[in-house]
Order: structure tokens, then sequence, then C-alpha cells
């Protein structure tokens, strides 16, 4: 597991800054960084990328601010490394598919439906020398822009999972998953997904900690045959799960 020299699994501001010291533009009087400010937490999480994951990764400036450590601990919950794995809507950092290719030495697939991000997540790839596949979707999730005949050992997403569009934190297709709870994005992934999964082969959701949701993929996951585990884990200062559903 990639450690700070403290021997945590993250990094201190004050290093932060010594690594990229126009961090030092961000902070108030007493060393703080301004987490509001969206410009620093994009600085901040590169930072920790490059330092901790040895990943160079360039954010769209209006897109979600994908943190990197969230991430990896989610990749933990179900990778052990070597996997053929497909990752559904990579956004524009190619965070998840990135650390799956580099650090997991996994075969890797991955789709974005946004052309901006899409061209984003090309060259994080390109730049950090990635034999990540990407694959532009048609709006699609899987059926239609994956090849027919493909299986996958893990299909994992962070998807978007807002019932409806919510107020500037995210762009439409990153926030809004549909449905009753903000679950029908997943619950089309997981439909799918069965026709394309080895035997034995697991879906794997990265989703925030709100139990209606929660419960109505996992329901639905029941009914289509998978068995469902749900592990929850903590990602700074949130709850985070990792929605795991075999077959
Ligand atoms: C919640 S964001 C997650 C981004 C990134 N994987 C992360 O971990 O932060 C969901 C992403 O899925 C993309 N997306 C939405 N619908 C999609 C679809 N049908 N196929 C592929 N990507 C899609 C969005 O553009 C967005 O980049």
């Amino acid at each position: 597991m990639p450690l700070w020299k403290d021997g945590k699994l993250g990094l201190p501001v004050k290093e932060a800054v010594k690594l990229f010291p126009e961090l030092k533009d961000y902070l108030d009087e007493r060393g703080r960084l301004d987490f509001s400010n969206r410009k620093a937490r994009i600085l901040y999480n590169r930072v920790i990328a490059k330092a901790l994951f040895g990943l160079d990764i360039d954010y769209h400036p209006r897109g979600l601010v994908t943190p990197p450590i969230s991430r990896y601990l989610f990749l933990k919950t179900f990778l052990k490394g070597g996997e053929k794995v497909l990752e559904i809507g990579t956004g524009h950092t190619a965070m998840m598919a990135l650390m799956a290719d580099k650090l997991f030495n996994c075969e890797v697939t991955a789709t974005e439906l946004d052309d901006e991000f899409f061209e984003y997540a090309r060259r994080n790839i390109e730049r950090n020398l990635a034999k990540v596949r990407l694959i532009k979707s048609n709006g699609g999730i899987i059926r239609g822009v994956v090849p027919e005949d493909e299986r996958f050992d893990v299909i994992f997403s962070a998807p978007p999972y807002y019932e409806r569009p919510t107020k500037g934190v995210l762009t439409e297709g990153e926030g809004v998953g549909g449905g009753k709870y903000g679950e029908a994005f997943s619950v089309k992934l997981i439909e799918e997904a069965r026709d394309y999964l080895r035997p034995g082969g697991r879906v794997a959701l990265f989703l925030p900690d709100k139990e209606p949701l929660i419960r109505a993929i996992s329901e639905r996951g029941s009914e289509l045959g998978y068995s469902v585990r749900d592990v929850r884990f903590r990602a700074g200062t949130r709850w985070r799960h990792s929605l795991i559903l075999g077959l």
C-alpha cells in the first residue's frame, strides 16, 4: 500500500506544499488549505496522485474533483491484481483505470460518455504511458459500447447516483443516475453486466452512504442472481460503500 513517510495513507498539507509550491496561494494564516476552493482541491489531489500513486493527472477545470485515496481504497476492496477489468465512466482523470493498470497490473478497458472528459482521459492515459483501452460511449452502458464477445473478471464504476440534476457540483452526466433513489444507471449496469462477466466474475460499484440507493441496487442484484456484499469504508470524513455483486 502506498504510504506517505509518516506511515499514513494520505499526505499532510505541509508536505504537499513542498512538492507543489503553488499550493501556498491557497493556505490561510494557520497553514490550512481552503478546500472550498476548487483550484486548491484540484492542486492538492494532483499532488496526492503524484506523491502516493506515481500518477500524473490533469483535472478538467469543471469536472468532478476525483480524490485518489478514496478511489484506491475502493479498488482494494475487490481487486487482487492481474484481472481483466472494465470501468464504466472513467471520467476526465481516468484515475481508477490508471490505478488498475499501474498499481494492480490489470488488463483495463474503460468507457466515457462526455466528449471533453473523454479527451482529458485519453491524454491522462497517454501522459502516464498506460495500457488502458479507452472506448467512447454512445450513451449505452455496456451493450453496444463494448464488443459483444468480450468477457471480464470485474466490471466496476463510480456511477452517477442522484435522482435529478443537482446544483453546481457535478455535470449532469456525472451526477444523474435517475430512478427513485438515483439507482437506475447502476441497475441497468448490473443487468447488462451479467452477459459480459466471466464465470465467477463480479461487479463493483462505488457508492455514497445513501441507504435507499444501496438497498434498491442490492435488491435488484439479488433478483438477478448475484450474491451481494456491501463493504463500507471511510474516505477522509465520509463513509463510502463498495457494493460487490458476484455471479
Ligand atoms: C460520478 S462520475 C465518476 C468519474 C470517475 N470514474 C471517478 O471515479 O471520479 C461518472 C462518470 O460517468 C460518465 N458517464 C455517464 N454516463 C455514462 C455512460 N453511459 N457511459 C460511460 N460513461 C458515462 C460521466 O461523464 C462521468 O465522467
